[in-house]
């Protein structure tokens, strides 16, 4: 009987139900009148008086057992149950609050998608750079002034590195690897010594363009800034070029667009000239292409810059710059719709 008993006990601890049926079973197979345990109750007459104390003890502890199994199983099911009430089926989504892009890589991938439809690829390159790809291989001569023209931040142990100015480094960067045809755009983030107001700040982003081949003339730079201008700003938009300076193109350029606010009439935004100015550019400098590995008596090639702050606040009237840095939620979440 004290064998039938353990084998019992063990059979008890590894019980398990999938189902209130299933549950019941078990419940009939070892509790009820009919069940194991009752019957072994019925046998306990005939166990001899000497072992009735043992027997009954390891008897009780089997009832009590398989009572305690069973209603853990049954409480596991009834837990089961209660979730499923509390489910409240009616609600709609959980309110998980979605982020949205910030406004400057919305420019920016805006921008990367008009060129990347006229055939222009992306290159990219480090923002902790050398002063060769940044001025030196672009033209900027040891000690010549142009090299004030943009405040640089140098690594002071190595007068050498530098936090890059101009995204013109990447378009070094690309030359030195490859031969013509290149036509990229790079993107990225550069840095300025610059006292931070809502007109400036000590890093912003730049797209700036390259495009090198056989017979690349300033018409073709036209052309393609004018298919920008309107694909970004509207198909009215006019542009013009004013003669400018720049140490790595020759002639050199700034490119202005009719004022979108007033449509050229004249305005507050625009001060009143009806242009507003939102990009360098001009023919990449002979000195540039050879610098940098091309030969300059077969290939001739364009460049432009823009600041993606600059495009920005163009088309969504930004009027403080130190909000692109500040990580206001209230001015990101207006750009929502925009994503
Ligand atoms: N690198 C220039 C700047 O940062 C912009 C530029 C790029 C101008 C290419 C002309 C051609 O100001």
């Amino acid at each position: 009987m004290l064998a039938k008993i353990e084998q019992l006990l063990q059979e008890i601890d590894g019980l398990t139900a999938h189902s209130a049926e299933e549950l019941e079973a078990l419940r009939i197979k070892y509790l009820s009148k009919k069940g194991a345990i009752n019957d072994l109750m019925t046998d306990f007459r005939n166990v001899p008086a000497d072992q009735k104390k043992a027997v009954g003890m390891k008897l009780n502890e089997l009832k009590n057992k398989a009572q305690e199994r069973i209603a853990t199983l049954k409480e596991a099911f009834e837990n089961q149950d209660n979730g499923a009430a509390e489910l409240d089926l009616t609600r709609t989504a959980y309110p998980i609050e979605l982020g949205t892009r910030h406004p400057l890589s919305i420019v920016r991938n805006e921008i990367i998608n008009i060129f990347s439809r006229l055939g222009f690829t992306i290159a990219d390159g480090p923002e902790v750079e050398d002063d060769w790809h940044v001025f030196s291989s672009m033209n900027f001569p040891e000690d010549h002034p142009a090299r004030d023209m943009q405040d640089t931040f140098f690594i002071e142990s190595h007068p050498d590195i530098l936090l890059r100015t101009h995204t013109s480094s990447v378009q070094s960067r690309v030359m030195e690897v490859s031969q013509p045809p290149i036509r990229v755009i790079c993107p990225g983030r550069v840095y300025r010594n610059e006292a931070i107001s809502y007109r400036a700040h000590c890093f912003f982003h730049q797209v700036e363009g390259l495009y090198v081949d056989k017979n690349v003339s300033f018409t073709d730079l036209k052309q393609v800034l004018l298919q920008f201008a309107q694909e970004m700003f509207g198909p009215e938009t006019k542009i013009r070029l004013r003669p400018s300076y720049f140490p790595f193109t020759e002639p050199s350029a700034e490119m202005d667009i009719s004022c979108d606010i007033c449509g050229g009439e004249g305005c507050p935004f625009c001060k009143y000239t009806g242009w507003v100015e939102i990009l360098g550019c001009g023919m990449v400098d002979p000195a540039v292409l050879e610098a940098n590995g091309i030969d300059s008596k077969i290939y001739t090639g364009y460049a432009f810059g823009m600041g993606v702050e600059r495009i920005t606040n163009l088309k969504y009237k930004v009027k403080d710059l130190r909000m692109f840095s500040e990580n206001d939620t209230r001015f990101l979440k207006e750009f929502e719709s925009a994503n």
